[in-house]
C-alpha cells in the first residue's frame, strides 16, 4: 500500500505551442471561452493572442489541480477566470497571476516565450516544471513520462514509475504516491509536480 506524497499540495500544469495555434481569435470563440473580465483584457491586449493562449493555458492548469479534488467537476470554460497582473510584459517572460473559480481560487506562474506558453498552478504553493522538446517520431505520452521520471529521480534520488490512480497520472516510488500534471502539444512537453 502506498503512502501519499508527504507535500499535500496537488500540480497542474498545461503547455500551448503557439505555432500550432490559429493567431487570431474569432469573436465566438472568445465570447464562449472567455469570461468578461478576460474578453476586457483582451480588447485592451497589445497582443490579444498571446494573452488568449496564456488564459487557456492557465484554465487547463487549473482544471487539472480542482478536477483532482473534485473528479466530477464540469469544465466550463468561462467559469474559469485567470488574473494576470501585467501581460503586457515583452517576450520572454515570467509572469505571476491568480485562476479564480467556484470551486477554488489558485496561484499561477507563467512563461512566455515567443514559441509557447506554459502554465503552472496550484492552490498556495506553485509546483516547480519543466518545458522540452517532443524528441521527433517519439510518442508525446511516452516522452512527457520519460521526462517526469528523469526529474522525479533527480529531485528524490529513487526510480519510479507512472500510473494512473483514479484515471489521472501518479508517480509511484516505494512508498510514495506523488500526483504528476502532464502536458503536451505541438512541438512540446511540459511536467510538473511537487
Ligand atoms: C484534461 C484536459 C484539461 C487535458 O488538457 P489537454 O490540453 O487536452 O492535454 P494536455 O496534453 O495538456 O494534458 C493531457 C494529460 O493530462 C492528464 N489528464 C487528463 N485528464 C486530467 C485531469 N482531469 N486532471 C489532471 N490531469 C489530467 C493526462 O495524463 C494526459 O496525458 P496522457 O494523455 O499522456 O495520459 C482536457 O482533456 C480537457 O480540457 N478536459 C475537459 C474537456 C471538456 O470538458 N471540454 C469541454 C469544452 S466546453
Amino acid at each position: 500500500m502506498n503512502s501519499l506524497h508527504p507535500h499535500p499540495e496537488i500540480p497542474g500544469n498545461d503547455v500551448v505551442d503557439l505555432r500550432a495555434c490559429r493567431d487570431t481569435f474569432r469573436p465566438r470563440f472568445v465570447e464562449r471561452v472567455f469570461a468578461p473580465e478576460e474578453q476586457e483584457q483582451l480588447r485592451l491586449a497589445v497582443d490579444a493572442t498571446v494573452l488568449g493562449w496564456l488564459f487557456w493555458a492557465a484554465k487547463e492548469a487549473a482544471y487539472k489541480v480542482l478536477s483532482r479534488l473534485d473528479r466530477g467537476l464540469p469544465f466550463r470554460w468561462k467559469l474559469f477566470v485567470a488574473r494576470i497582473a501585467e501581460p503586457e510584459i515583452p517576450l520572454p517572460a515570467w509572469l505571476k497571476g491568480q485562476l479564480i473559480h467556484p470551486a477554488g481560487s489558485l496561484n499561477l506562474e507563467m512563461e512566455l516565450t515567443a514559441e509557447y506558453v506554459h502554465v503552472r498552478a496550484g492552490q498556495k504553493e506553485v509546483p516547480p516544471g519543466r518545458v522540452a522538446l517532443l524528441p521527433p517520431g517519439k510518442d508525446e505520452s511516452v516522452a512527457v513520462r520519460e521526462m517526469a521520471l528523469e526529474i522525479f529521480a533527480g529531485r528524490y534520488g529513487m526510480s519510479g514509475r507512472i500510473e494512473k490512480r483514479d484515471g489521472l497520472p501518479v508517480i509511484y516510488s516505494g512508498d510514495l504516491c506523488v500526483p504528476v500534471s502532464l502536458s503536451h502539444h505541438g512541438r512540446f512537453i511540459a511536467v510538473a509536480f511537487f
